[in-house]
């Protein structure tokens, strides 16, 4: 293989990339940029590293999610805050089903850069570039809003290191501790199945705290009892803002994309021999791959090969996201090829990108009932191949929006428009993504 650098990408065939028309200004703000302090440090990434080994061999479960994409308009504490409440919620309920860690990862701190089905935008006979995200242009219907805009990468910067350090403060600072179990709680609660089931849980969280605390372990000798650690991750799509953020490690030599702890190659990007390939298979970081139903098992192997000539545990994450039905068709070959060869991967499941559809009033949304089937087709699969279903990969939010139909509180096409928030693609609620915990939970406590 070719040797790599940090910029050895710039030499490959690349797409979905934002045309920038000022590049001196570009190269100004890649500079700057190269020279911010890294928003993670590479020992960490390491540990993620390990906890990715350890979900690849069965002893620890995956939860990633967050935003389709973050925002700069909704960027504020409350946002932040309600998704790492639900998050906690969703840790503990697949923690005491599956009596095994969960490994917490946030698509949030850096997830800004979309992946579009096309260039351009017709609305009215009017036409203009698509909306990239929030760290290329603008989601205003203008001229000059749709104008790709170097000077956003040092936007998204700094909001990702805001987010970033409140994470850290709510991880460490107290807010995780499980004496607050009660205190996740959602202010709105709904009402749900799902609400009273997190009531009933979080009493038998008490009572064990309780028995705990009696026979002397307490938070104050068990620290793992009031901290926590949510990693972030996010797309690797606009490289120009990775490779600004990568750094060689001075203790081990190698580069790390200090941009997120783990980046993932989104499905229209995962060509072997185009840039985003090329680019993360020069970094430590664990990487992710979706996995989409177009994936062929000669393209997964040779992508395996390359970002993971080693076969390290850990390194790498298999994001299926193939929609509820064709799952069932396409990923058992896929886990046969990949177990077949003796490759070490994490398979999750994004049970999101495969279930999109247009609603009568043309929002896009998803239904939740194929969400759920999409996550029990997998768990179903990875049962008769005699594999693990390492995780779940989610768009979700903390907030009480009305983007995906169905669940516990029985949302409609016609309910769409009254809180449909997102920037890009249609998420769970928070008691949406409660309710999905519950039932991945069952899932797990059936097959323990
Ligand atoms: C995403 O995760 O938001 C995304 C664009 O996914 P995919 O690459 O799987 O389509
Ligand atoms: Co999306």
């Amino acid at each position: 293989m070719s040797s790599w650098n940090l910029d050895s990408w710039r030499n490959k065939p690349i797409l979905q990339q934002p045309v920038y028309k000022d590049q001196e200004l570009l190269k100004e703000v890649e500079d700057k940029l190269s020279k911010y302090p890294p928003l993670v440090f590479a020992e960490e990434v390491r540990s993620l590293k390990k906890r990715f080994a350890a979900v690849t061999e069965g002893k620890a479960f995956l939860l990633q999610g967050g935003d389709c994409a973050e925002s700069f308009a909704e960027f504020n504490a409350d946002t932040i805050r309600d998704f790492f409440k639900v998050f906690l919620q969703m840790s503990v309920i697949l923690t005491f089903a599956g009596g095994k860690p969960v490994v917490k990862v946030g698509r949030i701190a850096g997830q800004f850069a979309k992946p579009r089905s096309s260039d351009f935008e017709t609305i009215n006979d009017v036409t203009l570039p698509s909306y990239r995200g929030d760290i290329i242009n603008s989601i205003e219907f203008t001229k000059e809003a749709r104008e790709p805009d170097p000077f956003r990468m040092l936007s998204a910067y700094n909001q990702s290191a805001a987010t970033q350090n409140l994470i850290r403060a709510f991880a460490r600072g107290g807010f995780a501790d499980l004496r607050k179990v009660h205190r996740w709680n959602l202010d709105f609660s709904a009402g749900t199945t799902a609400d009273k089931r997190y009531q009933q849980l979080s009493d038998k969280i008490e009572q064990a705290l309780n028995f705990m605390g009696a026979c002397g372990i307490t938070p104050e000798n068990t620290p793992s009892l009031a901290q926590t650690v949510l990693y972030t991750s996010h797309e690797a799509l606009l490289l120009n803002y990775e490779e600004a953020l990568t750094r060689k490690d001075s203790i081990t030599g190698k580069y790390y994309d200090c941009s997120a702890h783990m980046l993932w190659i989104g499905d229209r990007t995962r060509q072997v021999d185009g840039a985003h390939v090329e680019f993360l298979r020069g970094v430590e970081n664990p990487v992710g791959i979706k996995a989409g139903p177009t994936t062929t098992t000669d393209d997964l192997l040779l992508l395996l090969d390359k970002l993971n000539p080693s076969n390290e545990s850990g390194k790498i994450n298999i994001i299926v996201r193939m929609g509820a039905e064709k799952l069932t068709d396409y990923l058992p070959t896929l886990i046969k090829a990949v177990k077949k060869e003796g490759k070490k991967v994490l398979w999750s499941c994004d049970p999101m990108h495969g279930n999109t559809i247009k609603a009568s009033n043309n929002y896009k949304t998803r239904e939740f009932h194929n969400v759920l089937q999409e996550v029990k087709n997998f768990f179903a699969i990875h049962k008769s191949e005699g594999t693990h279903a390492g995780g779940i990969h989610l768009e979700m939010t903390g907030k009480d929006v009305t983007e995906c139909i169905g669940g516990g509180q029985n949302i409609g096409e016609e309910n769409l428009s009254s809180r449909y928030h997102t920037h890009c693609d249609p998420r769970l609620n928070a008691h949406q993504a409660l309710e999905l915990a519950f039932l991945i939970a069952d899932t797990l406590k059936a097959a323990k």
